[in-house]
């Protein structure tokens, strides 16, 4: 597992590109890679604004399964979950799409919240069969005889 600890502006970008490099890893194509990338940058953009700093967890699933990231922070909370997952909903004016928009790029979302405790919010990726084998990809002929 890789922590990146959230204090300073510039540890969101540290969190992104971390992340995409643990999802290129572990066989995710691009479109993925990015996909993840940037849930990542929003749920850790989420703590240094709202919690003011915690930690973002990135480990790999069982059986090269997929991806988990964790966004874990001791601020004040959620109050209302349901509310801030509605897209467009902001408590600070701002664009409200950073939660339902990092569901949207997962496979998975868990958010543990209470008042004055803190936030958990999971996201996972999972690999499809399809990725799996992108991970080795054997050349292909060009322009030589089929050999089909
Ligand atoms: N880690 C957190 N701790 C406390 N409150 C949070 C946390 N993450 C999100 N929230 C609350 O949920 C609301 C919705 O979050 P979301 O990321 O969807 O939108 P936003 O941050 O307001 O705007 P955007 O992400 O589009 O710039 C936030 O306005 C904030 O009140
Ligand atoms: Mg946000």
């Amino acid at each position: 597992m890789t922590v990146v600890q959230i204090r300073e502006e510039q540890d969101i970008v540290r969190a992104r590109t971390t992340a995409k490099e643990a999802a290129r890893e572990l066989g995710f194509g691009l479109v993925d890679q990015t996909r993840i990338s940037t849930a990542v940058s929003e749920l850790a953009r989420n703590i240094f604004l709202y919690a003011g700093e915690g930690e973002v967890h990135i480990e790999e699933l069982n059986n090269h399964h997929g991806i988990r990231v964790s966004f874990i922070d001791h601020g004040p909370g959620i109050e209302d979950v349901d509310l801030a997952m509605k897209d467009g909903w902001s408590s600070v004016r701002a664009m409200g799409k950073g939660l339902p928009g990092a569901k949207r790029l997962s496979d998975r979302m868990e958010i543990h919240t209470e008042t004055g405790e803190g936030t958990t919010v999971t996201i996972e990726k999972w690999l499809s069969p399809s990725s799996k084998l992108r991970i080795a990809p054997s050349p292909k002929p060009r322009g030589g005889p089929s050999l089909t």
